[in-house]
C-alpha cells in the first residue's frame, strides 16, 4: 500500500501539551498507508506581508513540507473560544503568497480537544470557516472534539485511557480512508 505523508500541526507550543501527545499518539495508531510527521510550530516567524520579497527560511521549510504533502492533519486546543495564536500564525503562513497557497487541494482532518467538557469545539468551527478558500477537501465525519483529556497520558506520555484510543483508531482509520480517496 503506497504511504501517504501527512503533516500534522500541533497547536500548542507546550512541552507537555495534550495536543501533542494526541498528535503522537494518532501517529502511533495510525495504519501502515499514512505517516504522520508531527509538527509543532517552533521558530516559525510571525507573518509579515512586507517579508514576502525575501520569505525567512524557516517560512520556506515549512511551506515546502506542506506542499509535498499528501494531506494535513490539525491537532489544536481552544484558546478562548478559537485557535492558539501560533496555529493561526502558521495557517497565514502557509496560505501566502496569494493565490499560491501551500495548503491547496490538500485534504483536511482536523482533531480538537481540551481537558475540559466541550473538546474545543469552537476552535474546531473557527477552522472550518476559515480553511475553505485555502485547503482542499476538510473531513465532515467522524467529528473529533475530544474532551476530559486531562487524564488520558501517563506521565510518559503513553495514552491510557481506552475509550480515546477507541475514538482515536476511528477517526484516524476513516482519515486514512479520505486521503487515500482524495489522492489518486
Ligand atoms: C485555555 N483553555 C481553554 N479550554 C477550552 O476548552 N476552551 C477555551 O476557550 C480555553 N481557553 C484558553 C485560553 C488560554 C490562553 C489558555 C492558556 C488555555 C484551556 C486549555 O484547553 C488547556 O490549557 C490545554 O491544556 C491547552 O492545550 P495543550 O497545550 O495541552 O495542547
Amino acid at each position: 500500500m503506497a504511504t501517504h505523508t501527512i503533516v500534522a500541526i500541533v497547536g500548542s507550543l507546550r512541552k507537555e501539551s495534550f495536543s501533542l501527545k494526541i498528535a503522537n499518539a494518532l501517529a502511533r495508531l495510525a495504519p501502515a498507508s499514512l505517516k504522520l510527521d508531527v509538527t509543532i510550530l517552533h521558530g516559525l516567524s510571525f507573518f509579515n506581508q512586507d517579508l514576502e520579497a525575501a520569505p525567512p527560511a524557516d517560512w520556506l521549510s515549512f511551506r515546502e513540507k506542506l506542499q509535498k504533502s499528501n494531506g494535513v492533519l490539525f491537532v489544536t486546543p481552544e484558546y478562548n473560544r478559537s485557535i492558539p495564536g501560533v496555529l493561526k500564525n502558521a495557517i497565514d503562513v502557509g496560505s501566502r503568497p496569494f493565490g499560491k497557497s501551500s495548503f491547496l487541494g490538500k485534504p483536511i482532518g482536523i482533531v480538537s480537544n481540551s481537558p475540559g467538557p466541550l473538546g474545543g469545539v469552537s476552535a474546531a468551527m473557527n477552522l472550518k470557516q476559515l480553511l475553505p478558500g485555502i485547503v482542499g477537501p476538510i473531513m465532515g465525519q467522524p467529528e473529533a472534539y475530544l474532551n476530559a483529556v486531562g487524564d488520558a497520558f501517563d506521565d510518559k506520555g503513553q495514552l491510557i485511557k481506552e475509550s480515546l484510543q477507541k475514538v482515536l483508531q476511528q477517526y484516524i482509520d476513516a482519515f486514512a480512508a479520505f486521503i487515500e480517496l482524495h489522492n489518486k
